[in-house]
This record gives C-alpha cells, sequence and structure tokens, in this order.
C-alpha cells in the first residue's frame, strides 16, 4: 500500500472502514485546483484492498482530466465502497447511509453521482445523509436520473470524430462498431449507432441482456473470448478497465479504439502500441466525460435535457478535434496529447 500512496500524485485520500459490513470505503480527491473535487461512486468486490484503493486513485485521476478538458469548474476524485466477501445484500441500503454521511462529513470536497455498481436509486438512499453533495438521484426525489445516455451521446460523438480523423468521413453508415458491454453506457449507445445506421456488434456476459441484444434486436454477438480480435472498423470498450494492454492489442483488428469505460489503458505505454499497430485511440476520459458534464450541469447549472445534450457533443467533438490534430502536430500519442492539455489547466488552474 505505501508504494501506492508514494507514487501517487492527488491531493488527499480518505479510508474508512465499515464496521457493521466490513466494507472499505476509499475516497480519493486528485485535484481541487479546479473547483470541488467531482466523481463517481464505484461499488464491487475487489481480490485484495490494494487493487481497491489503487482503482479509486487511477479513477480520480481520470475524473479530474476529463473534467478539466472541457473547461469544467470541478476538480476530480472518486470514490470505491469495496464490499467484503460474501456480502449480505440485505445491508446494501444501510451501507449506502453510512457513506452518505461520510461523504457529508467532508463538507464539499468531494461531490458524487453513480458509477459502476451504483445507479440514481442508491444515489437517492445516500443523498438521504449525504446531500447537498449527490448528483444524479432519480427525477422521482427531484434529481436528473441516470447519467448513462448521456455518456453514451458523448461516446457516440467521440467515434464520429474518430471516424471522420481515420477515414475522412464521420459518417457511421455501414461501419461496423463492436460494443463491448450493454450496460447503463453501452445500451444507449447501441441506440445511437444503430439510429445512425451502423452495422453493430457486441459483446456481453450477462444472458438477459445477451438475449435481447441478439435475439430481439438480432445485433451479432461476439464471445468474451472473440472481442479483441474481432474484425471492426471501431471497437468500443463500455465496460472493463485495463483491456488494451500488450496481449490484447497485438490481436486487435480494428481502425479506432473509442469506447466509455474508464482507464481503457492498462499502462501508459499502451496508447504508444496501439498507435504502432496504426490504431487510432480516442482517449477514454476525452470521450466518456458526458454523464458528469450534463448531470453537473443541469443541476448546478440549470441546463435543460436539450442543452445538456447539446453541450456534450459540441464540447466532446471540439476536445476530441484538438486532442487528435495536437497528436499529429507534436508527434505524440493521443493519450499524451489529452494528458497534456488537461496537465496544463490542472496546473494553471485556467
Ligand atoms: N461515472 C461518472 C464518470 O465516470 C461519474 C459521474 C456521474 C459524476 C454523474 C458526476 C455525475 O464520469
Amino acid at each position: 500500500m505505501e508504494s501506492l500512496f508514494q507514487e501517487w500524485e492527488g491531493e488527499t485520500v480518505i479510508a474508512h472502514h465499515d464496521k457493521p459490513t466490513g466494507a472499505w470505503i476509499f475516497v480519493a480527491v486528485y485535484s481541487t485546483v479546479l473547483g470541488p473535487a467531482a466523481g463517481g461512486t464505484r461499488m464491487k468486490w475487489y481480490p485484495d484492498l490494494r487493487e481497491a484503493l489503487a482503482d479509486a486513485m487511477r479513477l480520480a485521476r481520470g475524473m479530474a482530466y476529463k473534467n478539466a478538458l472541457p473547461g469544467m469548474p470541478w476538480g476530480g476524485g472518486k470514490a470505491v465502497i469495496a464490499l467484503p466477501d460474501d456480502f449480505d445484500p440485505g445491508l446494501r441500503t444501510d451501507l449506502l447511509r453510512r457513506y452518505g454521511k461520510l461523504v457529508h462529513q467532508l463538507g464539499g470536497l468531494f461531490y458524487t453521482g453513480p458509477d459502476m455498481g451504483t445507479c440514481s436509486a442508491d444515489m437517492d438512499v445516500i443523498a438521504e445523509t449525504g446531500a447537498p453533495y449527490i448528483f444524479a438521484c432519480t427525477p422521482e426525489a427531484g434529481g436528473s436520473g441516470s447519467s448513462g445516455p448521456y455518456t453514451a451521446l458523448g461516446v457516440f460523438t467521440g467515434i464520429q470524430v474518430a471516424c471522420e480523423r481515420a477515414f475522412g468521413d464521420a459518417s457511421l453508415r455501414a461501419r461496423k462498431v463492436l460494443v463491448q458491454g450493454t450496460g447503463s453506457v453501452g445500451g444507449p449507445l447501441i441506440e445511437y449507432l444503430r439510429a445512425a445506421g451502423a452495422q453493430v456488434a457486441f459483446s456481453e456476459v450477462d444472458r438477459t441482456a445477451i438475449g435481447y441484444y441478439r435475439d430481439d434486436l438480432r445485433l451479432e454477438f461476439v464471445s468474451a473470448g472473440e472481442v479483441y480480435t474481432a474484425d471492426c472498423d471501431v471497437f468500443s470498450p463500455c465496460a472493463l478497465g485495463g483491456i488494451l494492454n500488450e496481449e490484447t492489442i497485438s490481436g486487435l483488428r480494428c481502425r479506432i479504439v473509442a469506447g466509455g469505460a474508464n482507464n481503457q489503458l492498462r499502462d501508459p505505454a499502451d496508447a504508444g502500441r496501439l498507435r504502432t499497430r496504426n490504431i487510432l485511440y480516442a482517449p477514454d476520459f476525452v470521450v466518456n466525460v458526458g454523464g458528469a458534464m450534463a448531470i453537473l450541469g443541469m443541476e448546478t447549472l440549470g441546463w435543460d435535457h436539450d442543452q445538456a445534450e447539446q453541450e456534450v457533443s459540441s464540447k466532446v467533438r471540439q476536445a476530441l478535434r484538438r486532442v487528435f490534430a495536437l497528436a499529429a502536430e507534436k508527434d505524440m500519442t493521443t493519450e499524451e496529447a489529452a494528458e497534456h492539455i488537461a496537465d496544463e489547466r490542472l496546473k494553471t488552474g485556467a
């Protein structure tokens, strides 16, 4: 654990042991230079505490970058609730209430919304004790609901911009796009892609979701074992982190990677590996900001739904074009270019 702290460039980490369940909660605040830290709450089981803390730290950094890049007045942080082995789901509500109390005690250092393993209904519970620092509650509780469709819109826009760059044509008509994961982002992304005339393939492990997309929508199903070697124009990871690595990159048969999952690169060298293979990578934090942007805009700036959609697509389009241009100009990877732009903002606070 010590090396994690020593290597971390962020500001603050809070570690909280929830004694009634044995869960550990980590709140990692990477930067508050541009504003209070905002980021999701991820709730899942981890093989050990180190993994959980490392995930919180990595995700917090990604949040700081994604909020900085389009010029949002927010810093970046993330919370991880590491569930114990054999977690009793009956204890979930009380755990979320105690977590809300912790967020409240932080007094505005960290604002949070949903992420993997949590949803708007969970935010309602967390807000019972955590308000006013909780975003994306259900409409019934006065919130703006799921952030997934807005994240999907940003990813969809990112795919168009990447196609424009790689093929000289932003149109998705007849482009083959493989979406990994049909959850809160992958699901709505598939709808956008179908409406744009793309040929959509999907990969998923949940049986019900497989049934829906394969049998009802008649989309091509790609098994988990084939997802990193399937032939497509665009590969869109919308589930797990760390999936772009030495093993997978050598087998990819796509021209573009652009998806919603956080922390897609396993390590920084993977950006170079993608470039060597002539695969255009749309950095995850550039294209997956839509959920956070829309929710924060609607809940703190008074945007309505249409305005949120407009802001998400125009800001993602602008940011990704800038990243591609800088990468070409300076002969860097797209990841380096995006980090460079975000780092400048985080350094200067402007
Ligand atoms: N899960 C979102 C992300 O990774 C975090 C978020 C959602 C933040 C909603 C604020 C509001 O970007």
